[in-house]
């Protein structure tokens, strides 16, 4: 009975975790904002996803793109006081994580796998995603999420 539990238990930690919805709210007014921002979140504490160092987090935020885009570039930054770049990001989109071109009025799903670096401090920090068109500098969707990390 024991043993069962403790493999129980193993498999819990090895199996992948589920993508939840997680809160967004919009950047600047009139900016576009994704229908659905899932994440496969430690836990999620009311609207805020907990994240673990050194584990893979997959971001899919789901989107209708209101003009068409060739190249889009993606970004990510912590907003405190100021905006602060996460150091280490992959900026081209369109390699693997958007399916490009865009069309108008097409939904599309951002995805994109975000570590997170054991040298990360542990705190809590809201993060802004933005997708911007390369060709023309217009955004094409901006959303803030509330994270945690933990150790
Ligand atoms: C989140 O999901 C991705 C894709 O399925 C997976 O590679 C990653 O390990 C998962 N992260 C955690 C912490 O389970």
């Amino acid at each position: 009975m024991a043993s069962y539990s403790v493999l129980f238990i193993v498999c819990l930690a090895i199996v992948p975790l589920q993508a939840v919805t997680v809160p967004f709210t919009s950047c600047n007014t009139g900016d576009p904002v994704p229908a659905t921002v899932r994440m496969n979140c430690s836990s999620l504490l009311t609207d805020t996803c907990v994240l673990k160092k050194g584990h893979t987090y997959l971001l899919q935020a789901e989107f209708v793109p209101q003009s068409p885009s060739v190249d889009v570039e993606s970004s990510v930054a912590w907003r405190s006081w100021v905006e602060m770049p996460l150091p280490g990001q992959d900026s081209e989109a369109c390699k693997g994580r958007l399916p490009c071109p865009l069309t108008a009025g097409t939904p599309v799903t951002f995805t994109y796998p975000l570590h997170i670096e054991n040298f990360w401090m542990r705190r809590r920090y809201p993060m802004v995603w933005k997708l911007e068109d390369d060709d023309t500098d217009s955004i094409i969707l901006c959303f803030n999420i509330k994270t945690f990390i933990t150790s």
